[in-house]
């Protein structure tokens, strides 16, 4: 049984960090990753792609709210490192930042080094926490000797609230919110059936076949996260539109890409 720090890396079971790494090309997975993501593959074609643009979104995203002034990240759903990683996109827009990094799969912990070699002037940290326990999260030491919760924080969950189903994953984001200070920010992607719901249900049934929770949310459902939050232009859209820094992304995307994205911000 391989572990780190303890914990079992529960070879013997597929995991979301380990599929997403072998669709974008990483090196960390094992057999059993490898067999599911062929699967989901199969379901979704598109997958590798989908991941690509996902990622693109989460570097645009926060490099504007570095941009504009945003110093501090809270990541719940890093997965494994893929350079640049979030820390490495803000701190080059300003090197001070900040980032706190929060994922609850061993494999994500055994690599978190790659994630703590940040600037000089900021700092960075990783937190082995889930997100079903927002408050374990807010309130670990890690988290408070890395952010100043007095001060705005964007909270970036990309990819990752379809893995928790159900309505409880809006309690779980109003106690993040509540948590951070007014001009924070909400950053998510989402998979959603809106633009090609057989595809996404050939989806949802491959992860659920490899026992890995899963929801698809639609518009409206996606949009609930938005309760008392300002959207940042151009709104709640399919994350390779968002920010796009102009380039035409070939129409057919409109599609292939079954995600929304967003940038809101706490007044
Ligand atoms: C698809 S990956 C997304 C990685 C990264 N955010 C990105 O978009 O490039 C989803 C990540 O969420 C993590 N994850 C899934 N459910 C989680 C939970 N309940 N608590 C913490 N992390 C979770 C997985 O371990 C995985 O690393």
């Amino acid at each position: 049984m391989a572990e780190v720090n303890g914990v079992d890396l529960r070879q013997d079971k597929p995991h979301s960090a380990r599929i997403y790494d072998y669709l974008m090309g990483g090196k960390d997975f094992y057999e059993v990753d490898r067999l599911a993501a062929d699967q989901i593959e199969t379901a979704i074609p598109d997958v590798r792609l989908v991941a690509r643009e996902n990622r693109k979104f989460m570097n645009r995203a926060v490099r504007y709210l570095a941009e504009n002034g945003v110093r501090q990240f809270l990541d719940i759903g890093t997965g494994i490192p893929t350079e640049p990683n979030l820390h490495q996109v803000v701190q080059t827009v300003a090197p001070e930042s900040r980032v706190v990094y929060v994922d609850n799969d061993p494999i994500v912990l055994a690599h978190a080094r790659a994630l703590l070699s940040g600037t000089p002037e900021g700092r960075t940290q990783y937190v082995h926490a889930d997100l079903t326990a927002p408050n374990t999260i807010v309130e670990s030491s890690e988290l408070r000797e890395t952010l100043d919760l007095s001060q705005p924080v964007a909270l970036s969950l990309i990819a990752i609230a379809h893995f928790v189903p159900g309505a409880q994953i809006y309690d779980i984001v109003r106690t993040l919110l509540a948590a951070l200070a007014p001009g924070s920010y909400l950053v998510m992607t989402h998979l959603t059936a809106d633009f090609d719901a057989e595809t996404v249900a050939k989806t949802v049934a491959s992860y659920q076949a490899n026992e890995i929770p899963i929801e698809a949310r639609s518009e409206e459902q996606v949009a609930r996260f938005l309760e008392n939050l300002e959207l940042v232009e151009p709104g709640l859209i399919q994350f390779h539109k968002w920010r796009n820094d102009g380039i035409e992304t070939p129409k057919s995307y409109d599609t292939r890409i079954p995600g929304w994205g967003l940038v809101a911000r706490k007044p």
